[in-house]
């Protein structure tokens, strides 16, 4: 039996997070066939999927495009491709959850799209969105398939990112809380894993540093025509890491007696080794290892970026909103979902 290499980077991370309950959905392909005996107790099968790539109905029952479908409409998909249909989960999610029954999952990780549920971003909610979700969770509960549910999976409704440029802002964090709030209240008492962001730490890079995800952003004129490489991911992790700490909180204050779930954030992750054991290659690969991890987890875990970011960032994080320790540190918590590739 082979597994392919994916589970080393687990392990390493497994590691690095050891104090932290810890909970992996998928990533454990296997290239022949195997049980669920080898894994260890506890293990969740899982799937996941995220709004816009699996729901469909883009501008049906009430529901406002998202940044991601700005983007594709704009042909900036590399295929000129748009999520308009795609899997239709929004009129297939019976069939869908059958199917994951019939494969003998254990969860299903899902996004819910901000802009159907609340489709100005903040303010009213839309009902045919809610339905949608209640329908969603309660057919995954017939079959006993736990919800893993991400409030935010790169679709920042453009609602927002028109009137304040999205998480550029500090405002994003009081409507991503009022959002928040809204989901805790309607779906937490069957949704026991809350996930707040998606792999901030991707979504910040391709947005706003590569220009290749929305809202499309960069340094580079041929390639965009707005932005700031150097700054802006930089700002928009700052405000997407206060947004997630300030949702922790208000789930810890006003549902978490109640509803007893657990709430955090996924980072994407890949392991950065030294090539040679020389301290130039040490020093590079613990750099890489703290500008791609630690940017999120050093905040969270102790309530401070790296030293090296400090240092190296072109960005004076005294200009930004305080880093306000006390708000960010703990805020990890007891959910850290790593997806590795
Ligand atoms: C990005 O911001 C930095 C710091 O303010 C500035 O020096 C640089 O010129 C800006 N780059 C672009 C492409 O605007
Ligand atoms: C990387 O650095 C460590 C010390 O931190 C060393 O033990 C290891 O051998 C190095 N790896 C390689 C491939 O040289």
């Amino acid at each position: 039996m082979e597994r392919i290499p994916c589970e080393n980077i687990v392990l390493h991370l497994l590691i690095l997070l050891a104090s932290l309950a810890f909970q992996l959905v998928s990533c454990a392909r296997i290239t022949t066939s195997s049980s669920r005996h080898e894994f260890p107790p506890g293990f969740v099968f899982g799937a996941g999927s995220s709004a816009y790539q699996i729901e469909g109905a883009a501008a049906e029952d009430g529901r406002t495009p998202s940044v991601w479908d700005t983007y594709a409409h704009e042909g900036k998909n590399m295929d000129k491709s748009t999520a308009d249909v795609t899997a239709d989960q929004y009129h297939k999610y019976k069939e869908d959850v059958k199917l994951m029954h019939d494969m003998g999952l254990d969860a299903y990780r899902f996004s819910i799209s901000w802009s159907r549920l609340i489709p100005g971003g903040r303010g009213p909610i839309n009902p045919k969105g809610l339905e949608y979700y209640n329908n969603l969770i309660n057919e995954l509960l017939k079959y006993e398939i736990d919800a893993h549910v991400t409030l935010n999976h790169f679709d920042l409704p453009q609602a927002l990112e028109d009137e304040y440029e999205g998480t550029l802002s500090p405002r994003i964090i009081e409507d991503f809380t009022a959002y928040a709030d809204v989901c805790f209240r309607e779906f937490g008492d069957r949704v026991k894993y809350w996930i707040t962001f998606n792999e901030p730490n991707i979504e910040t890079v391709f947005g706003r540093d590569l220009g290749q995800f929305p809202p499309a952003r960069c340094s580079l004129r041929s390639l965009c025509a707005k932005g700031n490489s150097s700054t802006e991911p930089y700002i928009a992790a700052h405000n997407i890491l206060l947004s997630h700490a300030a949702a922790v909180q208000l789930y810890r204050e006003k549902y978490q007696a109640a509803q007893r779930g657990q709430i955090g954030l996924t980072i994407l992750a890949f392991w950065i080794e030294n090539q040679t054991d020389s301290a130039r290659d040490i020093a590079a690969a613990q750099r890489a290892r703290d500008f791609h991890l630690g940017w999120f987890l050093d905040p969270l875990m102790y309530g401070d970026y790296p030293a090296v970011m400090r240092k190296n960032v072109g960005l004076d994080y005294h200009h930004l909103d305080q880093m306000n320790q006390n708000s960010l540190r703990g805020h990890l918590i007891s959910l850290v979902l790593i997806i590795t590739q």
